[in-house]
């Protein structure tokens, strides 16, 4: 059932529309309906309204009016948080607040190797226009045609690409940022060096819109890579999986532009549900690996570093069949049967998802221990671990078991959770390795991050925002 909603007062709307022009205020049903409910179907919530502004000037103005009003704001970039991080509540009463209008590339520069780009770019967008510069944004991520240069930088998104370049944090330079009562910190700084007090661009990475409104960015620019190579391999266990990553490790680290694990059960799933998808192996294995190198150098002899490297494992007996890409197309192709894995698990039913981490050596126990544990707890359920092996991040998601009313699963959610974290906790692990906290694991974080560091956090959200207008309800517990 539809939530109530709390019409904002007409003298409010009235001098909002004054600010944001015709087109930047929508409070019809229809239009905000997209808005309402996340990538996951986690969250529903309900909005009197959704502003548009076209500039931070707009953006500070309208943040004071609503600031003085007491009105809550929840910002929201593409819209495809796996933790309803850009869900408004139940309440009806908060405002959600997109930069879509705010999509321009402001300024790249090949000597600075640098981006000035606002919140509401499109990621993919942001990418071609690196690209089109002869430059390379690295960032890259499976809901990169959606998600946003805000939301990313927002969440501190990490991605296929983390092992090589980082994750979004390491990406920025500088940030325009509007505090919640409309002050505008314009620190679009291109600097590599710029020690000038408390970097308060690092506190707005990964607040998840709680502390302030990302309106622009300098990210940084990387030289394009002019020798790729790309292949998938059947490894035989977790633990083979492990040593080939470090036998590309230390062969040449530089090398290594991503490094991602599937399992037999994930690739199932994207064989089943993704339209064209095949496995260009000769059979089925219990253990995949995406291996990507990239060089920016055009004489990287990358093709015969797969070769050796794959080789040598083959012979050691830790690979069991390798397909490397001889084309664009094939690339694609192998790249799509690991980004598609969120979609195809989406399609085969109710899952659960652990966005967890390890110290790298940890992962093939972490997997192995939870893909046992959670088997026992749900008897039938299908553990579909998968991700970011190279920063030790790894999906430890888990599909409900065939024929299980999808509800019955999901009502498991928290045991779930608990199982795979009690093991993480173990393994010096975290309970949200890129994902963030949102509005699904601020409990969590009173849990692990109790005490001293808890209560800085709370500290600190207090004096950014002292009558907790921004996103509440997300990332710290109430
Ligand atoms: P939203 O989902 O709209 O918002 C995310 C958070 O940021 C919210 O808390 C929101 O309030 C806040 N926010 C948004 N814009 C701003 C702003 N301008 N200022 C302040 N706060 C803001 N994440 C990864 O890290 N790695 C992955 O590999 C990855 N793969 C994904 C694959 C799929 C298919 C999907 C659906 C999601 C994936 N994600 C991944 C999760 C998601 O975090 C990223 O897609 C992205 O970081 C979110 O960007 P967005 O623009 O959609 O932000
Ligand atoms: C991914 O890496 O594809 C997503 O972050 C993982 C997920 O959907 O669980
Ligand atoms: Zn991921």
């Amino acid at each position: 059932m539809p939530h109530e909603v709390a019409p904002l007062a007409e003298p409010l709307m009235a001098a909002l529309r004054a600010i944001l022009g015709p087109r930047g205020i929508i409070t019809d049903p229809a239009d905000l309906e997209p808005h309402l409910s996340d990538w996951r179907g986690l969250y529903r919530g309900a909005s009197p309204a959704l502003i548009r502004p076209a500039s931070t000037e707009e953006l500070s103005a309208a943040l004071k009016l609503l600031y003085d009003a007491d009105i809550p704001v929840v910002p929201q970039g593409g819209n495809t948080s796996m933790v309803g991080g850009a869900m408004p509540d139940e309440s009806g009463r908060q405002v959600i607040l997109s930069l879509s209008r705010m999509n321009r590339i402001r300024d790249i520069d090949p000597v600075d190797m640098t981006m000035v780009a606002e919140a509401g770019v499109v990621l993919k967008t942001a990418q071609d226009a690196a690209a089109g510069a002869g430059c390379l944004f690295p960032l890259s991520l499976g809901a990169e045609g959606t998600a946003t240069i805000g939301g990313v930088l927002s969440t501190n998104a990490g991605g296929n690409t983390t092992v090589r370049y980082g994750n979004a944090r390491e990406l920025m330079l500088g940030l325009e940022i509007v505090l919640p009562d409309g002050g505008v910190i314009n620190g679009l700084r291109r600097l590599r060096k710029d020690n000038t007090g408390y970097a308060l661009r690092h506190l707005m990475v990964g607040a998840e819109g709680s502390l302030g409104i990302i309106t622009a960015a300098v990210l940084r620019l990387f030289p394009r890579p002019r020798a790729e190579a790309i292949a998938l391999c059947a490894v035989e266990s977790e633990d083979a999986a492990l040593s080939l990553f470090r036998r590309f490790r230390d062969r040449d680290e530089t090398a290594v532009r991503a490094f991602e694990y599937m399992s037999g059960t994930g690739m199932d799933f994207a064989l089943k549900h993704i339209e064209g998808a095949t496995l260009p192996l000769s059979e089925r294995a219990d253990h995949y690996v995406l291996v990507d190198l990239a060089s920016s150098r055009p004489d990287a002899d990358l093709r015969g570093l797969m070769e050796a490297v794959l080789e040598e494992a083959l012979d050691a007996g830790e690979v069991l069949d390798a397909a490397l890409a001889e084309s664009e197309a094939q690339r694609h192709a192998i790249w799509r049967l690991r980004e598609e894995h969120p979609e195809a698990q989406k399609r085969e039913g109710a899952s659960v998802k652990n966005d967890v981490s390890v110290p790298v050596s940890k992962v093939p126990e972490m997997i192995r221990r939870c893909s046992d544990a959670l088997r026992e707890l749900i008897p039938g359920s299908r553990p579909v671990p998968f991700g970011h092996m190279g920063d030790g991040n790894i999906h430890m998601n888990l599909e409900q078991p065939e024929g299980m009313d999808p509800a019955e699963f999901l009502a498991r959610s928290h045991d779930i959770m608990d199982c795979v974290n009690a093991i993480v906790r173990e393994l010096d692990g975290s309970f949200s390795a890129e994902h963030g906290i949102g509005r699904l694991k601020p409990d969590m974080l009173a849990d692990w991050r109790g005490g001293a560091e808890l209560g800085a956090m709370l500290r600190i959200k207090a004096a950014l925002d002292p009558k907790g207008l921004l996103n509440p309800g997300k990332v710290l517990p109430a």
